[in-house]
């Protein structure tokens, strides 16, 4: 799929409640030849989110044009906990359109889903909305999403 170039790096992380879908997803990605890295969690047994989402938040932001996806019960814990880490911008995703927007406008690094809310066939869709759309690299985006950074504001 990227033939000579560097593969797109992502970072997966999942609790408890993410876990079947993030091992299927993360197949699913191998397969298309994403370099994937699994952070977890390795079994069923409950987790606390947060843990999880700052170690796919801390990786996705040390490393420059990676993506992050986490899956929770529904995508939001796992986002909250994510955006405290500095460079990240994790947008929960229900739907493609979602997917599509937070890369166009928002640029954001990490998708999050919800394992109890959404069908895997359709994690896959948004999943892959997300990681084939490019952020509108246009002056009032790059200004808006930098403001979030509390950075450059004018
Ligand atoms: C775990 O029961 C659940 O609270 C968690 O997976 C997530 O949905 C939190 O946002």
């Amino acid at each position: 799929m990227f033939g000579k170039e560097k593969k797109q790096i992502i970072y997966m992380g999942s609790d408890h409640a993410g876990f079947e879908a993030k091992n299927k997803l993360k197949k699913v990605l191998e397969s298309r030849g994403y370099d994937v890295t699994d952070l977890g969690s390795f079994t069923e047994k409950p987790t606390d989110y947060p843990d999880i989402a700052r170690e796919v938040g801390e990786k996705v932001s040390e490393h420059k044009d990676s993506f992050g996806i986490i899956i929770c019960g529904t995508g939001i814990g796992v986002a909250m906990a994510a955006n405290k880490v500095r460079g990240i911008r994790a947008a929960q995703a229900n739907n493609e359109h979602y997917a599509e927007m937070a890369r166009r406008h928002n640029n954001a690094n990490i998708l999050t889903m919800g394992g109890r809310t959404t069908e895997f066939e359709d994690m896959k869709k948004i999943a892959t909305k997300f990681l084939n759309t490019d952020f509108e690299d246009k002056k009032r985006h790059v200004r808006r999403v930098n403001k979030i950074e509390g950075g450059n504001t004018r």
